[in-house]
């Protein structure tokens, strides 16, 4: 019982989070270089197109991140040391085509990835790879008006035939769009959207959304064309939405909010639009850019497995107002009273986790593949740089259990669990480095000081455990 031979364990990051490296070996400059840390985060984006760029009163923590660019060795070892089978990690496009509608990739940019993932063969270990993880070469933004704009299709296209024919034998396991769902709430991260003053902006983001799932569908057929071998999956920001009350209104209003993230994955594992969106958009005026073959395509190429990311789940009330209580990874939701919450207000949930694997598996029926979870919390250093993290252990052991429940008592097929950050990371909503979510800290700040040395927090030893275990001794 439990989990079965072979699942895979390990961790999750994303290229903007953790490599830094942001001008070297031909780079080019993408989305979530110019998010600043704090309060602007995400303000100073709007309106702004042409001018986006740095500027001196703000501080740009992904031009650093954790310097993962030039220590992916050491921190490689790291995770070879706690077991890991699989590591997921981000391609930063901008490192493979640095404008994104060049004719030729840039070759540095492909040999970084291709000697790291060579350095994780050395240890058995899997890369599970996001082409996409809220990035995209700001030159498409400016040029192109983002994923709003179908020719970014054809970029996408190309630079996926490209990973593909490059590591093909080195990486199986791809997920097209990093929570596609979050393209309707950070749409900036998510698409490369920055709206023009007066459009209808639910129009522009169903219209990227559309170019999204167009893509997608042709990275899997494109994937399996060349490596039968591949696997690939779709990425939702998972986390049920309950009900306020069970008066009939929250409920359908949860029932909403659910479809509203599901919609994506409904096109990307079904293979087709389902009909309350089609019904949705139609009443609303919104017309879907459907080219001739777009149906088909989807059609055809459908998903291999459903991989998710889980936090929290949310709740829904039909008084919008409600809505605004609280936050669960960039979705709003009304506080929980039955939850506890983390210093950044996410509330805790294990038992939700299987609720939310339950309502999925239930949806799709394929393997499912949890691709992040895990707490952000403030940590205290002793003067060696270690962290006695009991708080972080309880949430993933809880977590686990849950996990673990689903599997075995109601019988969900399970690929494999990658924690978020299992190094410390930058913050993809707040750009801070002291939500940390790792088993291994990092020494820097939201600011960028600190010698960056990495050192093992006392989870380390625990997932370390956990992973030999195949996940009995929690
Ligand atoms: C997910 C993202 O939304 O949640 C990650 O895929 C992100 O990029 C993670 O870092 C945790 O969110 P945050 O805001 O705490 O970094």
């Amino acid at each position: 019982m439990g989990f079965k031979q072979g699942f895979l364990w390990g961790g999750a990051t994303a290229a903007n989070q953790v490599e830094g490296g942001y001008d070297e070996d031909g780079r080019g400059l993408a989305n979530v270089d110019v998010v600043p840390v704090g309060e602007d985060r995400f303000s100073i984006i709007t309106g702004q197109v042409k001018h986006l760029d740095f500027d001196n009163q703000h501080f740009y923590p992904a031009k650093e991140a954790i310097d993962m660019y030039h220590r992916y060795k050491e921190d490689i070892a790291l995770f070879a040391e706690m077991g890991f089978s699989t590591y997921r990690l981000s391609i930063s496009w901008s490192r493979i085509f640095p404008k994104g509608d060049e004719k030729e990739p840039n070759e540095e940019g492909l040999v970084f990835y291709e000697n790291l993932f060579k350095e994780c063969q050395k240890y058995n270990i899997e890369p599970l790879v996001t082409i996409t993880h809220f990035d995209i070469p700001m030159h498409l933004i400016k040029e192109y008006g983002g994923w709003r704009n179908r020719k970014v299709v054809d970029f996408y296209e190309k630079l996926c035939r490209v990973l593909f024919n490059r590591y093909k034998g080195l990486v199986k396991y791809w997920l097209t769009f990093n929570e596609i769902n979050l393209l309707l709430h950070a749409p900036f991260m998510g698409a490369g959207i920055v709206f023009e003053k007066g459009e209808n902006q639910k129009e522009v983001k169903y219209i990227a959304a559309h170019h999204e799932l167009i893509a997608s569908a042709l990275a899997t057929k494109i994937a399996h064309e060349v490596d039968p071998e591949n696997q690939v999956g779709c990425m939702l920001a998972g986390g049920k939405f309950y009900p306020m009350t069970p008066n009939p209104l929250d409920v359908f209003a949860a029932q909403k909010a659910d479809r509203e993230n599901y919609f994506f994955i409904d096109v990307q594992s079904q293979g087709e639009y389902p009909p309350y969106a089609l019904k949705e958009l139609e009443r609303e005026g919104i017309e879907v850019p459907f080219k001739k073959g777009d149906k088909e395509l989807l059609k055809d190429n459908t998903v291999d497995f459903i991989s998710f990311s889980y936090y929290s789940t949310r709740v829904a009330s039909a008084n919008t107002e409600d809505m605004d209580q609280g936050e669960a990874n960039l979705l709003s939701t009304v506080d929980n009273p039955y939850l506890e919450s983390t210093e950044w207000g996410w509330q805790v949930d294990p038992l939700g986790f299987r609720i939310t694997m339950n309502d999925i598996y239930d949806r799709y029926r394929k393997p499912l593949f949890v691709v992040e979870n895990g707490l952000g919390a403030i940590d205290t250093p002793d003067e060696d740089g270690y962290v006695e993290d009991d708080y972080r252990i309880k949430y993933l052991a809880d977590h686990i259990q849950s996990m673990k429940d689903a599997v075995e008592l109601d019988g969900i097929e399970l690929l494999g669990y990658t924690t978020w950050g299992p190094i410390d990371l930058v913050s993809a909503g707040t750009g801070e480095m002291s939500k940390r979510y790792g088993f291994i800290y990092v020494d820097r700040d939201d600011y960028g000081n600190g010698t960056l040395k990495r050192t093992k927090k006392k989870s380390f030893n625990w997932y370390k455990k956990v992973i030999e275990t195949n996940g009995e001794d929690l």
